[in-house]
């Protein structure tokens, strides 16, 4: 190629370029790649319903139609009546057991609303094929699913205008979550080094907790008495075994405390009927044993 050829050449490369470039550059904010999706393309991607019945086609069927359609392309996973093969998901049933250790969550004991159940199928079922369905076959199998669920009659005709009002069981099981903690307020500033942060017992909500400036932490350490008492006494003396006196009881009590404080710590330090000396815990400083001793009689006396 000649010279010439050869920066006319780019020249032109330059042009095209320029050309792609500026048709696309009219709309501010757009660098020119991609292409505006087109109507029908944006229509397979929008199939998504409403609770209130918002997308659903025109169209309708009832159970009865829904019922060989459900055994030809649904019962083999699900089962005829919705009870599950094997581990498939089980569809009806298991009303009143979400409150139970093992919940049954299906379409009628769980869902909220029915518009949900027509979105699923049309999107997702039968699980090899998904969006196999006509519009007409996902109302009749919807429909099935609800008879199946005792929540509509055989010959009833589910439509795009009722489908919406029909009553799903746990339609009041879902609220927004009212625990604590996802009222606190997010930190965007002066916030706390996270390492300094240490976990209470009794966490205390600061009014003012994004300032940055009030100390929230309320430590509560357990004190050394209890700590004394939780690992070596304890196991006597929470549950009374052999006649170990418990805290608090002060009918076990209020004979041992006029015996006085010394006299206490006398007999934990070197045992007393079948408790050992420091309780069997002999690596146990006697000032150890005299705290838990005093935290035994800080929770006796008080009664
Ligand atoms: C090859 C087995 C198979 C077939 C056939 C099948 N499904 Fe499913 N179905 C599944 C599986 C697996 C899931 C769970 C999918 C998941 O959780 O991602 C499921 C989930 C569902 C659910 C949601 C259950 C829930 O509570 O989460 C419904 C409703 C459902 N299928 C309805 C149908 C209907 C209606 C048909 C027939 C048109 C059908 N399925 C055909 C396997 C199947
Ligand atoms: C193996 C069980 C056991 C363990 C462990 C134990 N105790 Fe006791 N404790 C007893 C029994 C039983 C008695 C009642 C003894 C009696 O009056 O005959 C007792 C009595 C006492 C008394 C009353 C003593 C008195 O004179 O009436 C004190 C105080 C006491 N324990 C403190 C402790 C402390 C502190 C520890 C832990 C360091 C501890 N015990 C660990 C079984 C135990």
């Amino acid at each position: 190629m000649s010279r010439l050829a050869k920066s006319l050449s780019y020249v032109g490369l330059i042009v095209a370029l320029g050309f792609v470039i500026d048709g696309h550059a009219e709309e501010a904010g757009h660098y020119g790649y991609g292409q505006d999706a087109t109507a029908e393309q944006i229509a397979g991607w929008d199939i998504d319903i409403r609770p209130d019945g918002m997308g659903l086609p025109p169209g309708g069927a009832t159970p009865e139609d829904g019922e060989m359609l459900y055994e030809d392309k649904c019962a083999s996973c699900h089962g005829s009546f919705g009870e599950g093969v094997g581990r498939y998901p089980v569809l009806s049933g298991g009303e009143g057991t979400l409150t139970e250790a093992r919940p049954e969550k299906t379409v009628g004991s769980f869902w909220p609303y029915a518009s949900t159940l027509w979105d699923y199928i049309h999107r997702a079922m039968p699980f090899t094929a998904p969006e196999s369905l006509t519009d007409e076959e996902v109302y009749a199998t919807t429909a099935y699913v609800l008879y199946l669920n005792d929540l509509i009659e055989y010959d009833f005709e589910l439509t795009q205008e009722n489908l919406a009002d029909v009553e799903m069981p746990n339609k009041d099981g879902f609220f927004f979550d009212d625990r604590p903690d996802v009222k606190a307020k997010r930190c965007m500033k002066n916030c706390k080094k996270p390492g300094s942060i240490k976990i209470t017992s009794e966490p205390e909500i600061s009014e003012d907790a994004d300032s940055g400036t009030v100390e929230t932490v309320v430590v509560e350490q357990p004190t050394e008495g209890q700590a004394v008492y939780q690992h070596a006494c304890s196991v006597c003396h929470a549950a009374g075994v052999g006649e170990a006196p418990i805290p608090g009881d002060s009918a076990a009590w209020s004979a041992r405390l006029a015996l006085g404080r010394d006299a206490l710590i006398e007999s934990a330090l070197n045992g007393k009927g079948i408790m050992p000396a420091k309780g069997g815990q002999s690596q146990l400083s006697d000032a150890a044993v005299t705290s838990a001793v005093d935290y035994i009689i800080s929770l006796s006396a008080k009664q």
